[in-house]
């Protein structure tokens, strides 16, 4: 079987005007990952192409934060609604024949098996249109789901426009849509904007298409988490905690120790190898990289540009920058380092700090095997040799002692 191809669009045009931050609201991070990345990352296994990311509010930023992505960008000067937002993308998929998938960029939840399921789901039944709903408890103001004979979906209802029956409904849009591409252009350039809010709405879409005689349903999501969109920002804390949740389960399940769940900080798009044990109070950030059987913390910050290696031990309150802490070494507590490489099996006594480093002056490269007494202060660029001891309170570097020798002290 030849796969259908598959395109995606990601709708991140909205200023999102009650978060009330400086930056467009999907690029507010989640997890230490801003919320369109989330979204992208979900859709990376479904291999979609092209990716159109739809922007207009903070453009210039969205299209920066996105520039190593394989996305094209489609800009939407004035937000008219999600309708209106597809059709700014047309231009970019024309000569497309497939599906398309449409996402919205404030669902950082969405996970890629729900995606494929849904693609799955909307080709298994040869649909016109799919759209992805979920079950809440407490639905708040999101579009509500009718479904009415024989219990297919009938149409979506914005809450705004809804009638108190409809606004009862517990089933709601998620957002997520897969529509046969062909089908699109034209019942988009039907929408109306005489709604609740002047709007385009892409939800309406649904409705066009089954009152056309095409084959339209919903597919309901087992986890309603998926449909969780961030408008605000309890929203964005709520989503952030839930994605902090799902990573730390991850890591328990690959042998990674998290000793304290609801103290550990760990970001998204880090590595930590089974083994390591993470003691409470930590924050791994993003980009930073741990190997196995190490121990990190209490209180241990580890920031981008961290790579610990196998076997090392980076103890209480040391917080560490653009740091590479080689297998079997040991940084010990309070150490304060930025672009130091500590070698294999060498040992950074408590208390050690490094100045003038990120600015441009260089790394501080210590060697396999030395010894940095406590309080050791390093001046980049500075070296200490393979097998060296720097004694306690050492300002190492420009000006302060030369440590490149033989040991300095027995
Ligand atoms: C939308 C859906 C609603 C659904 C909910 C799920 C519509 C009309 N409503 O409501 O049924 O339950 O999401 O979270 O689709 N955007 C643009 N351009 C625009 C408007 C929005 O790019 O003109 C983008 C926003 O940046 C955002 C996304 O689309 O990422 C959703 O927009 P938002 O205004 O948050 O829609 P909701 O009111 O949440
Ligand atoms: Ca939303």
């Amino acid at each position: 079987m030849t796969a259908r191809p598959l395109a995606a669009i990601v709708l991140a045009a909205g200023k999102g005007k009650r978060m009330r931050a400086a930056v467009p609201k999907v690029l507010l991070e989640a997890c230490g990952r801003p919320l369109v990345e989330h979204v992208l990352e979900a859709l990376r296994p479904l291999n979609a192409h092209p990716t159109v990311v739809v922007c207009g509010h903070g453009a210039a930023q969205v299209r920066d934060a996105l520039r190593d992505r394989d996305v094209r960008f489609a800009e939407q000067e004035r937000q008219l609604g999600t309708g209106h937002a597809v059709q700014c993308a047309l231009p970019l998929l024309e000569g497309f024949r497939g599906d398309l998938l449409i996402v919205l960029g404030d669902t950082p939840l969405l996970t890629a098996e729900e995606l494929l399921a849904l693609v799955d789901a909307h080709r298994a039944a040869g649909r016109a249109m799919t759209v992805l709903t979920a079950e809440m408890d407490d639905p708040g103001s999101l579009g509500r789901i009718v479904r009415g004979r024989g219990g297919h979906l009938e149409r979506i209802v914005e809450w705004k426009d809804a009638s108190p029956e409809v606004r009862a409904i517990r089933e709601i849009n998620t957002g997520v849509m897969v529509v046969d591409f062909a089908r699109l252009p034209a019942a988009l350039g039907r929408l109306k904007s005489d709604n609740a809010q002047g709007e385009f709405y892409l939800t309406d879409v649904p409705g066009m298409l089954l009152s056309d005689g095409l084959e339209v349903d919903a597919h309901r999501a087992p986890d309603p988490g998926a449909a969780l969109g961030v408008n605000t920002p309890v929203e964005l804390e709520r989503a952030s905690a839930a994605l902090r949740r799902r990573g730390t389960e991850r890591l328990l399940d690959r042998g990674v120790w998290v000793e304290d769940v609801a103290t550990t900080l760990v970001d998204a798009d880090v590595e930590i190898g089974e083994g390591t044990i993470l003691r409470p109070f930590t924050h791994v950030l993003r980009g930073a990289r741990v190997g196995r059987n190490c121990r990190i913390g209490p209180h241990a910050v580890l920031r981008e540009g961290v790579v610990v290696g196998d076997g090392a031990v980076v103890g209480s309150f040391v917080d560490l920058r653009a740091c590479q802490v080689q297998a079997g070494a040991r940084v010990e507590g309070h150490a304060r380092l930025d672009g130091v490489s500590v070698g294999a099996h060498a040992t950074v006594g408590a208390g050690a700090v490094t100045d003038g480093a990120g600015d441009g002056a260089g790394r501080t490269v210590i060697g396999d095997g030395a010894r940095i007494g406590a309080g050791a202060v390093f001046v980049a660029p500075a070296t200490v040799g393979e097998g060296a001891a720097v004694r306690a309170g050492t300002v190492v570097g420009r000006g302060g002692a030369s440590a490149a020798g033989g040991p300095t002290d027995g």
